[in-house]
Formats: structure tokens, C-alpha cells, sequence
């Protein structure tokens, strides 16, 4: 029998050949067993994983492809103990409630690393979504800002803070595109158009991992949920959905490519069925494009519960053959394992081969390696009190929520209030509400946010002043609405989605103060706010704005911040519309596209946003008309401020393909750029189109670029701008 000492001499027989300079010696601390220097990093992963892998017992390879949680308030209990010394936890699932200390994480981590027979560290996961203790605006919120620098700036933040609490693993981003506003989750993602839930997922990776996986405020992000999610049949969370095979590679798909692309070293699987197969056993998903074609080499975890489900889906017989599906289809780990034990039987079954087994742990392994966990498996110094809520911390997320903040409608100008405003009535159900931090809060507190009302009386001048109540001497009214956290999130769905109709008849009732009206929306989804835009004459999305609620709206209402966010996804005239979206694809009949009883268009589209000042488009240049198959086009146009501020744009690129193979949609979004230009000032903006960008997946689903005609607009929004057109030659 091997004992513990042997055990690492094997290994360090085995993995140190040719790395004489960097052998640890015999009695060096466990934790630096299977370290790797920089010099061995890159091409040395594989043997030390090999290695491992030929010590490992059946049941320690098992344990690698579990992650256990701490269940309801308890913290972890004593079987779960038991099996981490015995080196049958690969992960553990931090829960929000019942977050540890990071003694308590240490703890369980020295269990595993200098307790378990092989010492492999553990790999603690949670929900660092938008935020860990500093709550940023949700991530839909985030994507109206269109800069990804502040969106990768704002995971850095979330990054560092849940890592010093001992968080390794943040399961997030999610980049599943939305395209229905019922579904409660469409909070989480990037909106509706598949472009920018790459762009921003890829942020959030990049956030999260940053350069160096391995340093100490970085953690490992999670692409979830693959895929198809978003688009579960009328909005609710975990119906079947219905995607065509084109929708999926065009739609769905490439936000994940994107997160590959950047180095994401996880995924999770989603809830969903696509056309007929669990995601979680979607062998073509998972292993042909995710691992096969894209070339993914992390590991995929099921979402929680989720191989449990494929009993409910009604394609399992029993627990055995649901393990089998999962882990056969490329499932490597069970979130909150229960099924994957019962993969020894499978094994014994001859359902799932012991290769597969091996591919699992070993994706995991280099997960862990690749986040420095055999090196550094314990937070070391705890400096939580100098990061949570620090004053840096709180404005980026001040600067976030600022930006993401959309002005959809602001009459006679009523915003930014002006310097004669003496009395602000701040009155609504959500001036002094501090659930406005969204469905997953972290670790953050109600305590810590500044609400709506006292954000707006510390940033007003002291000539103001701020009340609670409607006096004779309001000079406007800042009505603050919304909906609260609960109303959207996961399995948060509604099907009535205006502003709850209490606050609306609060609203009606503030017309008789004959004051200007400001609205300010709290809400985590595109709502239909098409019986309220007669009862105020500014209309401000707020989104749940996280910490810095009443800072960020304060900097927005008084103008020391000039809206430039827009819209990431439609706002609908009424539910009757929905799905309702920018990129539809084109019909036979465009004037089909409508009811009898209500226009097609939704009442605020895709990329549309206001801003203090404005804003023409003129003089498009496109500089040639005819491009070959192979090349890139330049186009451009002038921007002039045209308004009396200083302010950012963010212009806009679309396309729309003319003659295909098949359908196009009527625009897609190609191409952003956010630019500042001070009153009167104006600027050339110049993209490059390079005729890759406009590859389609023909018939037979192979990438092409089609020669055809094309339109172009250079636009502030889906549905206006500059209209050009160029074609592709052969
Ligand atoms: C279920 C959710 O669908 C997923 O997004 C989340 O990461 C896990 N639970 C873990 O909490």
C-alpha cells in the first residue's frame, strides 16, 4: 500500500523528470507538491495531470467530477467532511446565505490538501454575478453602457473582492441571448442580440481571469447556460424551447465561441431541452461544438440539479442511466452531486467507458492547475476590510450604475434638473428602497446601498431642498418605480409586464400637483411602459443600479453625468408583441409585420437612448462600393453635437444582407463605438467592415461569404441612420 509520503515521491518521480532545478524536496510543504514553475507552466500541465491520474482510485476520480454544497443554513456537514479527507470532493458550491469565513474555507481546504490521500485542492464556486459585497448595476443594466471596459473593469472588481474571501470559481457570465422579456432571467444576460452578449461575455472573462488565472484577485469565470436558455417557450424559465438549427448556430452559439476564445475556463449546462435533447445531455453541443470545434479545454458543470432533471425531461430510466447521459454527452461535473456517484455502477455497466472518466477529471485538473490552486490552495491574508465597499470599488460601481442608467424620453427638457430648481420631491415606492441590487445579491447588503432619496439630498447643492412629500413649492417630482427583485430572476416570470398597477394609480394620482414629472424605473427587465409615458415628461431606466443606487441616479438627474446608455434590448408596446426584437429575420411580406390592433414596432428599440444633448449623423462615406470576397470595406460618417453639453454617443453599425441563400435578418448589429464630442464639436467616425464579419452559414450550414448586395447604416439606433450600400464581388 502506498502511504502518503510514497505517494508524493511517485509523483514527484514521475512528473519532475528533466525539472531537477525546481524539485520540491521531500518535506516541503504539501501545499507546493505539484507546484509548477513558470519555467515548466505551459507544456508541463498535462504530464503532472497524467501523473495524478495514474494514482488515482476510481472513487478519488469520481469525487473530481463532484461539487458539494452546503445544504440550507448549515455549513458543511460532517459526511461531506468525511469525503473531503478522503479525497471525494473535487468543488464546493458556496451558498449566499450561509457564506464562510475564510478560516472555514481554509479549513475545508486543508482537509483536502493536506488531509485527502493526493492532496488535490478544491475548487470553490458561487454566484459572482454582478458583484460580490460592492453590488454593481445587473447585467443587462451593465450592457446599455455599450463599453466593455467599464463592464471588464466592474468583474475586475467582483473578481478581487470574491477572491479574498477565498472564491475561486464565479459562475458567470451568462450569455444567453434574450429575446423575451417575461423570462426573469433576461436580467442576467446582455440583451437580445447575439454580437454584443459575445462582446460583453468576453469582457466578463476577461475581467474575471485577467492575464494571470493564477493570481491572487482572479477567479475562474463560467459561460452559462449552454445553451438555448434564453429562449424558453413563453418566457418561463424551464420550458422546452424550439430552436432551429440556424437560430442555434446564429443566435445562441456564438457568445460561447467568444467566451472560448477569450480563455473562459468553464461552462455550465442550461435547464432547457433544444429541440428535443437536455442540454445537459446534449452530446452535440457539448462534445462536436463546444469541446470538438471549438476547442474548449475546460470543464463543463451541469447547472444545479440539472442531471436529476433528465428524469423529469423523461430521457433517463433511473439515476445510474442519468449519470451516463450527462457524463457521456461531456458533462464532467455534477453541480451538487447526487447522481454522479452512481457513475461506478455505470462503469461496471459498461454504459460509460473509464476514458471518459479520466477526460473529466483530467479538465478539471487543469482547470485547477491553470488557477494556481495546487500552488496557492489557501487565501493567505485576508484584506476583505480594506476591498469590500472600498471607496475605489464603490465608484466604479457608482461610475457603472451612472452609465447604464437609459433617458427614454425627456420632454421640454424637463432633465438635468437646473440650478433655479429649489424644492425636489423624491416620493414613489422606490425612493427609500434599498432592494434594488437585483435577483443575485452576493454577498451584498440591503444596509450598504445608498437608496434613490438619499442620494439625490447629499449630491443636491445645499440650496435645494429634498423632501419626501409633495409641497406647494416642488419645483419637480422624481417618481421612483419599479419592480422588485422578485419579480425577475430565475424562475421569475411574468406575464404581465408593466409597472405594478398600485404604483401606476400613484403615478396617475401625482398629476394633480400640475409639477413636471421625472420617472425613474427600477426594473430588471424591458417592460411595456406604454401606459405611462403620458404621465411623465422624462422617463429614466435605472435598472437595479446595485450599492451606489442614489449616488449614480443623483450624478444622472443633476447632469453630472450625461446619459449615453441605450437599449441592449426592445422595450415592447404590450406582451402581445413579444418576442419583439431587432433582428428578426426577413419575411416575405414586411408589411405583415404588424397586428390589427397594434403596430409590429416596439415602443423603444434596440439601441435607442437619450441624452442631455444631441446629436446629427451626416456625410456617410463608404469608400468603394464593391469589395472582393476576401476584403475589408471602410466607411464612416461625420457626428456633430449639436446640443449645448458636452456629452458621448455611441454610434452604431448595421448591416443587412440582400440576397443570400437563405433569410437574413432585416439588420444586424456589426460594429460600436462610444465618442465624446463637446457642444458643436464633430468628428469623422470610421469603421472597418472586413467581409468575414458578414460570413453566413449557407444550407449545409457551412460558413461563407456570399457576393451579393448589402445595406449599411451608420446609426444612433436599430431603426434610424445613414443608409449606404456596398456588394460583395467574386
Ligand atoms: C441555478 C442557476 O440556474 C445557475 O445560474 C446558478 O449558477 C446555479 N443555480 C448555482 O447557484
Amino acid at each position: 500500500m502506498l502511504n502518503n509520503r510514497n505517494i508524493q515521491f511517485v509523483i514527484l518521480a514521475i512528473t519532475i523528470l528533466g525539472l531537477s532545478s525546481c524539485k520540491p524536496q521531500s518535506g516541503e510543504k504539501n501545499e507546493d507538491k505539484f507546484a509548477l514553475t513558470p519555467l515548466n507552466y505551459a507544456h508541463k500541465i498535462s504530464a503532472k495531470i497524467d501523473s495524478l491520474l495514474t494514482l488515482m482510485t476510481l472513487e478519488e476520480k469520481l469525487g473530481q467530477l463532484s461539487q458539494l454544497n452546503n445544504a440550507g443554513d448549515k455549513h458543511i456537514d460532517s459526511v461531506t467532511i468525511n469525503a473531503i479527507r478522503k479525497g471525494e470532493v473535487g468543488s464546493l458550491l458556496i451558498n449566499r446565505r450561509n457564506f464562510y469565513s475564510i478560516e472555514e474555507r481554509n479549513f475545508y481546504q486543508k482537509l483536502a490538501v493536506e488531509e485527502s490521500r493526493l492532496g488535490i485542492p478544491i475548487i470553490f464556486g458561487h454566484d459572482v454575478i454582478h458583484g460580490f459585497r460592492t453590488i454593481f448595476p445587473t447585467s443587462l443594466a451593465q450592457s446599455c453602457t455599450w463599453s466593455p471596459d467599464l463592464v471588464e473593469k466592474g468583474a475586475e472588481v467582483a473578481a478581487r473582492e470574491a477572491a479574498a474571501q477565498g472564491v475561486d470559481w464565479a459562475f458567470a457570465p451568462m450569455v444567453d441571448v434574450a429575446r423575451d422579456p417575461r423570462w426573469g432571467r433576461i436580467a442576467e444576460g446582455y440583451g437580445e442580440d447575439s454580437y454584443l452578449n459575445a462582446i460583453f461575455g468576453a469582457a466578463v472573462v476577461q475581467g474575471y481571469q485577467g492575464a494571470d488565472m493564477s493570481a491572487t484577485d482572479r477567479v475562474a469565470a463560467c459561460m452559462k447556460h449552454y445553451v438555448g436558455y434564453g429562449a424558453a417557450v413563453g418566457g418561463r424559465g424551464k420550458q422546452f424551447t424550439d430552436i432551429s438549427k440556424r437560430t442555434l448556430h446564429e443566435v445562441y452559439l456564438p457568445p460561447f465561441k467568444a467566451g472560448v476564445e477569450q480563455g473562459a475556463l468553464t461552462v455550465m449546462t442550461a435547464f432547457n431541452d433544444i429541440n428535443g435533447t437536455p442540454a445537459t445531455a446534449y452530446t452535440y453541443g457539448i462534445r462536436e461544438v463546444l469541446k470538438k470545434e471549438y476547442g474548449f479545454k475546460g470543464f463543463v458543470v451541469s447547472d444545479w440539479d440539472a442531471v436529476k432533471h433528465l428524469l423529469w425531461h423523461g430521457i433517463a430510466a433511473d439515476t445510474t442511466d442519468a449519470a451516463q447521459l450527462a457524463l457521456n454527452a461531456g458533462v464532467d461535473m455534477e453541480m451538487k452531486t447526487i447522481f454522479y456517484k452512481k457513475l461506478k455502477e455505470a462503469l461496471a455497466e459498461g454504459t460509460v467507458a473509464i476514458e471518459t472518466i479520466d477526460d473529466a477529471v483530467r479538465r478539471i485538473l487543469y482547470v485547477k492547475y491553470k488557477l494556481g490552486l495546487f500552488n496557492r490552495p489557501y487565501v493567505k491574508k485576508d484584506n476583505t476590510k480594506e476591498l469590500f465597499l472600498s471607496a475605489a470599488h464603490r465608484k466604479e460601481a457608482r461610475e457603472m450604475a451612472a452609465a447604464s442608467m437609459v433617458l427614454l424620453q425627456n420632454n421640454n427638457n424637463v432633465l438635468p434638473v437646473t440650478a433655479t430648481t429649489k424644492s425636489i420631491a423624491v416620493v414613489g415606492a422606490f425612493a427609500n428602497e434599498r432592494d434594488v441590487m437585483g435577483w443575485w445579491k452576493s454577498t451584498g447588503k440591503f444596509e450598504d446601498v445608498i437608496t434613490a432619496f438619499d442620494g439625490i439630498k447629499s449630491n443636491a447643492s445645499n440650496k435645494v431642498a429634498v423632501t419626501d412629500k409633495i409641497m406647494a413649492d416642488t419645483d419637480i417630482i422624481i417618481a421612483c418605480l419599479g419592480e422588485p427583485s422578485h419579480y425577475f430572476g430565475e424562475s421569475r416570470h411574468r406575464a404581465d409586464i408593466t409597472i405594478p398597477a398600485e404604483q401606476v394609480e400613484f403615478l396617475k394620482s401625482l398629476q394633480k400637483h400640475n409639477k413636471p414629472i421625472v420617472l425613474v424605473v427600477f426594473n430588471g427587465r424591458p417592460l411595456d411602459l406604454s401606459n405611462v409615458t403620458e404621465l411623465a415628461q422624462s422617463i429614466l431606466i435605472a435598472w437595479h443600479p446595485g450599492s451606489e443606487t442614489g449616488n449614480a441616479l443623483a450624478d444622472v438627474l443633476f447632469g453630472y453625468h450625461n446619459p449615453y446608455a441605450k437599449l441592449t434590448a426592445s422595450f415592447p408596446r404590450s406582451v402581445g408583441q413579444v418576442p419583439v426584437y431587432y433582428s428578426r429575420r426577413n419575411s416575405g411580406n414586411p408589411n405583415g409585420n404588424k397586428y390589427v390592433d397594434l403596430s409590429g414596432e416596439p415602443l423603444f428599440p434596440f439601441g435607442f437612448g437619450l441624452s442631455y444633448t444631441t446629436f446629427e449623423y451626416s456625410a456617410l462615406e463608404i469608400e468603394k462600393n464593391k469589395i472582393p470576397v476576401n476584403g475589408t470595406l471602410k466607411l464612416s460618417a461625420i457626428i456633430t453635437n449639436t446640443g449645448d453639453k458636452d456629452g458621448y454617443e455611441v454610434v452604431q453599425l448595421y448591416v443587412r444582407d440582400l440576397v443570400g441563400s437563405t433569410t437574413r435578418p432585416v439588420k444586424e448589429l456589426k460594429g460600436f463605438q462610444k465618442i465624446r464630442l463637446k457642444s458643436g464639436e464633430s468628428k469623422r467616425v470610421s469603421f472597418t467592415l472586413s467581409t468575414k464579419e458578414l460570413a453566413v452559414l449557407n444550407k449545409n450550414f457551412e460558413p461563407v461569404i456570399e457576393p451579393g448586395g448589402f445595406h449599411v447604416w451608420i446609426a444612433s439606433n436599430s431603426t434610424e441612420g445613414l443608409q449606404g450600400e456596398f456588394e460583395i464581388v467574386e
